[in-house]
C-alpha cells in the first residue's frame, strides 16, 4: 500500500543519493561508500517500480552519470565508454545468458573472457602512430575530462607502443587504480598532514587522476590495468578477433594486463572463477569489487551490440557487499564474563557478504557517543571477511524526528547491582562477583574448545544449569549428577550421561589449558601456554610477583598485573583448591618435565582399562602392552571399578555402558599423547 510515508521515504532517499552523486562526479568529494549507494539506489529502484507514479524526470534512476567539473578541459569521447550492466547472484547471470541467447535465435556455445574488475577509475587513452597524445576520465561516458598530463605520470602506461609499424590510431581503456598498501600510505601522510583522509582506493584515484599538479599525481603512484583495445587503421596486421586476442595484443604492446583473467567455457566455469575469487580477493594487492564477463567472439559481440547504458554482450558479476545501510531498531546491552557491559545494535535483517546481519557491537558509550548513533537511525553496516560485523557510520540525512539517543543503564540488568565506569576506562562494568552474567560467561568459556573442550556445554546448557541454581561456580560442574540433569527441560537421559562423562573427562586436560579456561583477564590461550611452561605448578604461579611475571618472555605489565591480582582474591584461591581436590591438573604432565633418571614414568599407574572399537593407529595388543608399561592393567568388560575406556572407531556396548556409569572415555589420539614416549 502507498503510504505518505512511502512517498516521504522515496522522496529522502531521492535527494540523499542526488547530493551523493553530486558529491562524487562534480566535487571530487564523495559522501557515501558506493556499495551503500547501490543499494539506496536498488531500494529507490525498487520502490519506484512498485509505484510508478512517484516516478519523477530528477530521479537518479532516470539518468546514467554525474556531469564533468570545471577544473580540466572537457572533452568529447572517440568512442563513448559503457558501462556494465550487474548481476548479484549467479541467477542473475544465468538470465543474462538466456537474455542474449535468445537474440541470437540458434542454440549458441560460446567462450567467455572473465576478468576481475578492478575497483578504480576508468581511462581512456589515444595512440597515433604510437604515441600517447591524449588521456581522458570516463566523466559519463560521452564526454570526460583531458588529463593527458596527469595520465603520462602513471608508469605502467607506456608513452609509446612497443610496435615496429604502429597503426594509425589505437584507443586503449583500463582502470587506474591504486594498490592497497599506496593508497594507506598515502592515508597516513594526509592523516599526518592534518588532511582530510580518503574513504578508500577507488576514491583515491579518482581525487588523485584530478589534481592540477602532475608532480604531486606522480607521488602517488597510481598504476593501471588494461582491458580494452580498438584499432583504428586499414593496413595493420594488428586484427584482434576476440577478448582474449586483444588483451595479448595489449599485452604485446607494453601495457599491464591483468594476470587472473581466464577464458572459460561454460557457466558452470564462469561460477568456478567467481567464487574462487570471491574467497581470495582480500589476498589480492589491490581491490576488486566482481568479476566482469564478456563474450570472447567480437562476432557475436557486434551482433549483440549495445542497450541505451550497456553492451549486450558483457556483464558485472559484483562481490557480495560488505557494507549496506539498514535501520538500527533497539540497543540492548549484555553482560560478559569479565562483568564488561557491551551495548549491542538490533538491526532490521540484512544481507552482507553472503550472511544475514542483524546484531552489532557498539562496543561502549564512548564508540555510541562517537558515532553519534540514535535508535531509529539508518546505519551503513560492514562486514569483512571473517570479522564481526559492526557499524561504521550513520546516515543522519535519513535520520527521523523520532531518533531516541541511547543511554546507557546505571544497573546492572542482570542481577541489579550498581554499574561502575572506572575513570580514564571506557567500559562500564558489573562488579557483583555473583552475578549470574558474570558466571554464565565464565562457564561457557570454561567449557569452550581451547579450554576445557567439554563437548555439550554451549550457551543454553549453561543457562540452564545456572537459572535452575544446579551450578553456581565452575567447581559445581565436577558434582553434576545424571539424575540432576535429568531434570532439566529437554535433557535426555543419553545426553545427561553424555555430558557428565565429558566434565569427568576434561579432568585430563593439560594445566595450561585449565589456566587458560580460569579466564583471567588478558591471559589468552598463548599467554597459558607461555606462563605454565615457566610455572609448573599453581603454586609457583600464585606466589609470583609482579616482577617475576614480567621477566618471563612475552608477559607484559597489563598480564602480569592482572595475574598476580587474580591469586590474591581469596574467591579465586578456593576455587583453585576446590578445582585441585576434584582431580584438575594444575601442574605440567610428566612428559613435559622429564622424570629424574631413575624413575619410569607411569601415568596410568594402578589404572584399569577396557578396550573397544577399532583402534587407527595400534593394535590392541600394542595398546594393552603400552597399558601396562604405563602402570595399568587392561581388563575385558566395563564395571564400575574401570577407569578409562579406551575407545576407537564403532564402541559398540561397552561404550554405552561406559557412559551410564560415567566412566571417562579416552579417544586414541589422547591415549597416543599420554603414552608417548614409553
Ligand atoms: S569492461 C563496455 N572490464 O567497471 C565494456 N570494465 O561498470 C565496459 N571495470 O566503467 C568496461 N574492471 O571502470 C571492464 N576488467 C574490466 C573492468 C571494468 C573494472 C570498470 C570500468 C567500467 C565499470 C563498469
Amino acid at each position: 500500500m502507498l503510504t505518505v510515508n512511502t512517498e516521504q521515504w522515496v522522496n529522502q532517499l531521492r535527494r540523499q543519493l542526488q547530493r551523493a552523486n553530486y558529491a562524487y562526479y562534480l566535487q571530487d568529494n564523495p559522501i557515501m561508500e558506493d556499495e551503500v549507494y547501490d543499494r539506496l539506489y536498488r531500494e529507490l529502484q525498487a520502490l519506484e517500480e512498485k509505484y510508478p507514479e512517484l516516478i519523477t524526470p530528477d530521479s537518479p534512476t532516470q539518468r546514467v552519470g554525474g556531469g564533468v567539473s570545471e577544473g580540466f578541459a572537457s572533452v568529447k569521447h572517440n568512442i563513448p565508454l559503457y558501462s556494465l550492466e550487474n548481476a548479484f547472484d549467479l541467477s542473475e547471470l544465468a538470465q543474462w545468458v538466456a537474455r542474449w541467447q535468445n537474440q541470437v535465435s540458434e542454440e549458441t556455445t560460446v567462450n567467455y573472457v572473465c576478468e576481475l574488475k578492478i575497483d578504480g577509475n576508468a581511462l581512456a587513452l589515444t595512440y597515433e602512430n604510437g604515441i600517447l597524445v591524449r588521456g581522458v576520465t570516463r566523466g559519463d561516458g560521452e564526454t570526460g575530462e583531458e588529463i593527458t598530463n596527469n595520465v603520462r605520470t602513471i608508469r605502467t602506461i607506456p608513452l609509446r607502443l612497443d610496435l615496429e609499424n604502429p597503426p594509425a590510431r589505437v584507443e586503449v581503456r583500463g582502470e587506474a587504480f591504486l594498490p592497497r598498501k599506496t593508497f594507506e600510505k598515502i592515508n597516513q601522510a594526509r592523516s599526518e598532514n592534518g588532511e582530510a583522509r580518503f574513504a578508500n582506493p577507488r576514491n583515491a584515484t579518482s581525487g588523485t587522476l584530478r589534481q592540477l599538479d602532475p608532480k604531486v599525481v606522480a607521488k602517488r603512484q597510481l598504476d593501471f590495468f588494461a582491458y580494452t583495445l580498438y584499432v583504428i587503421d586499414e593496413n595493420t596486421t594488428i586484427n584482434p578477433k576476440t577478448q582474449a586476442e586483444s588483451l595479448e595484443s595489449l599485452q604485446e604492446m607494453g601495457f599491464q594486463v591483468n594476470p587472473n583473467h581466464k577464458i572459460c567455457q561454460s557457466l558452470k566455469q564462469v561460477g568456478d572463477y567467481y567464487q574462487k575469487w570471491q574467497e581470495e580477493r582480500e589476498k589480492l594487492p589491490y581491490e576488486t569489487d566482481g568479476v566482469v564477463i564478456k563474450i570472447n567472439s567480437y562476432a557475436l559481440q557486434e551482433k549483440l551490440g549495445f542497450t541505451q547504458k550497456f553492451p549486450r554482450w558483457a556483464i558485472a558479476l559484483k562481490f557480495p557487499a560488505e557494507e549496506a545501510p539498514t535501520k538500527l531498531k533497539e540497543i540492548t546491552v549484555n553482560v560478559g564474563r569479565t562483568g564488561a557491559v557491551t551495548p549491542l545494535a538490533h538491526l532490521e535483517p540484512v544481507s552482507l557478504a553472503g550472511t544475514t546481519v542483524q546484531r552489532a557491537t557498539l562496543h561502549n558509550t564512548d564508540f555510541i557517543n562517537e558515532l553519534d548513533v540514535r535508535i531509529g537511525d539508518t546505519v551503513v553496516v560492514r562486514k569483512a571477511g571473517d570479522i564481526i560485523p559492526e557499524i561504521v557510520r550513520v546516515l543522519p540525512e535519513l535520520r527521523p524526528e523520532s531518533a531516541q539517543p541511547f543511554i546507557m543503564p546505571t544497573e546492572c540488568p542482570e542481577c541489579g547491582s550498581r554499574l561502575v565506569r572506572p575513570e580514564g576506562e571506557a567500559v562500564t562494568r558489573c562488579v557483583n562477583v555473583s552475578c549470574p552474567a558474570i558466571l554464565r560467561g565464565s562457564l561457557v568459556h570454561f567449557a569452550s574448545r581451547d579450554a576445557m573442550d567439554i563437548n555439550g556445554l554451549g550457551e543454553k546448557m549453561v543457562e540452564n544449569l545456572v537459572s535452575q541454581g544446579l551450578v553456581t561456580s565452575v567447581a559445581d560442574l565436577y558434582h553434576l549428577t545424571v539424575e540432576q540433569l535429568t531434570q532439566l527441560e529437554r535433557v535426555g537421559k543419553q545426553s545427561a550421561s553424555n555430558l557428565v562423562s565429558a566434565i569427568a573427562q576434561s579432568k585430563h586436560q593439560p594445566w595450561s589449558r585449565v589456566l587458560y579456561g580460569l579466564g583471567i583477564r588478558y591471559v589468552g590461550k598463548v599467554n597459558a601456554e607461555t606462563l605454565t611452561e615457566r610455572f609448573s605448578t599453581v603454586e609457583e604461579l600464585a606466589r609470583a610477583s609482579v616482577e617475576d611475571l614480567k621477566a618471563v618472555e612475552g608477559i607484559g605489565e597489563e598480564i602480569a598485573r592482572s595475574v598476580y591480582q587474580w591469586f590474591r582474591i581469596e574467591a579465586n584461591q578456593a576455587l583453585v583448591k576446590q578445582l585441585q581436590e576434584t582431580g584438575l591438573n594444575f601442574q605440567a604432565e610428566a612428559t613435559e618435565t622429564p622424570p629424574a633418571e631413575t624413575t619410569i614414568a607411569q601415568p596410568f599407574a594402578g589404572k584399569k582399562f577396557v578396550l573397544t572399537g577399532k583402534l587407527k593407529h595400534l593394535t590392541r595388543s600394542e595398546a594393552q602392552q603400552l597399558i601396562e608399561r604405563a602402570g595399568g592393567k587392561v581388563s575385558s568388560s566395563v564395571s564400575s571399578k574401570t577407569d578409562y575406556v579406551l575407545v576407537g572407531d564403532k564402541g559398540g556396548s561397552k561404550q554405552k555402558k561406559a557412559q551410564e556409569l560415567n566412566i571417562p572415555q579416552m579417544t586414541e589420539d589422547e591415549f597416543q599423547a599420554r603414552t608417548m614416549g614409553l
